[in-house]
């Protein structure tokens, strides 16, 4: 069978072409130190072949991560939900630093902040502390990305397609296994 990921892109690119905002997310699923659940919105970036996440590497996720990962998506333009599980490769500093370029200035700035001022995801006094702390940083000039900007492929181990578009309202719920270097596709009770 072709390797689900090509239907995941297939099923990607319709939703896009349809004007789907939600073609440029996933919702990314992790489990922290205490082993609570934790989920937030990521862009998923395409590296070449491979998916893609990318963040700064002082976020918990990132170490999270190291573990494998699972993401979600749901493109209401198709009515169809993935979710996927994943290993990961770290990508290349050269490009992620390439990639990093074309950011806006203050997520760029943010990112030296996080290196420099205080981690990702960390509280802080009050939104003027904040943006004094931004202002006051010393940049590179012209700026490059710090080498903490992290970037991750995913290596998908499962993906489970559920297609609402059954018009019986029967809906079509299928999971993919890797398994060794195969494929093996299951219809699951939906
Ligand atoms: C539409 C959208 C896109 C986002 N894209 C990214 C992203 O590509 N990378 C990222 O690190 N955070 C992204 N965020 C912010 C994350 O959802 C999250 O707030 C942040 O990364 C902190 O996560 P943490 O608590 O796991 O450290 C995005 C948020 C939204 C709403």
């Amino acid at each position: 069978m072709n390797k689900p990921i090509e239907k995941f892109q297939a099923d990607r690119a319709r939703a896009r072409d349809a004007g789907d905002p939600m073609a440029a997310v996933c919702v990314l699923a992790t489990v922290d130190e205490d082993g609570r659940p934790e989920a937030r919105t990521l862009v998923l970036r395409q590296v070449e072949d491979d998916l893609a996440l990318f963040m700064h590497t002082s976020s918990p996720k990132w170490q999270q991560l190291q573990h494998g990962g699972s993401i979600n998506t749901y493109w209401p333009s198709v009515e169809i939900q993935y979710r996927m599980h994943f290993t990961t490769l770290p990508i290349d500093q050269a490009v992620v630093a390439a990639s990093w370029q074309y950011r806006p200035d203050t997520p760029k700035r943010m990112d030296w902040f996080y290196d420099l001022k205080q981690a990702q995801s960390t509280p802080i006094g009050s939104r003027d502390e904040l943006k004094q702390g931004l202002d006051s940083l010393s940049l590179p000039q012209p700026i490059t990305a710090p080498k903490s900007a992290g970037g991750l492929l995913l290596k998908p181990t499962m993906l489970e397609r559920l297609d609402l578009n059954e018009l019986s309202g029967l809906h079509d719920r299928r999971r993919y296994t890797l398994v060794g270097v195969e494929w093996q596709e299951e219809v699951l009770v939906p």
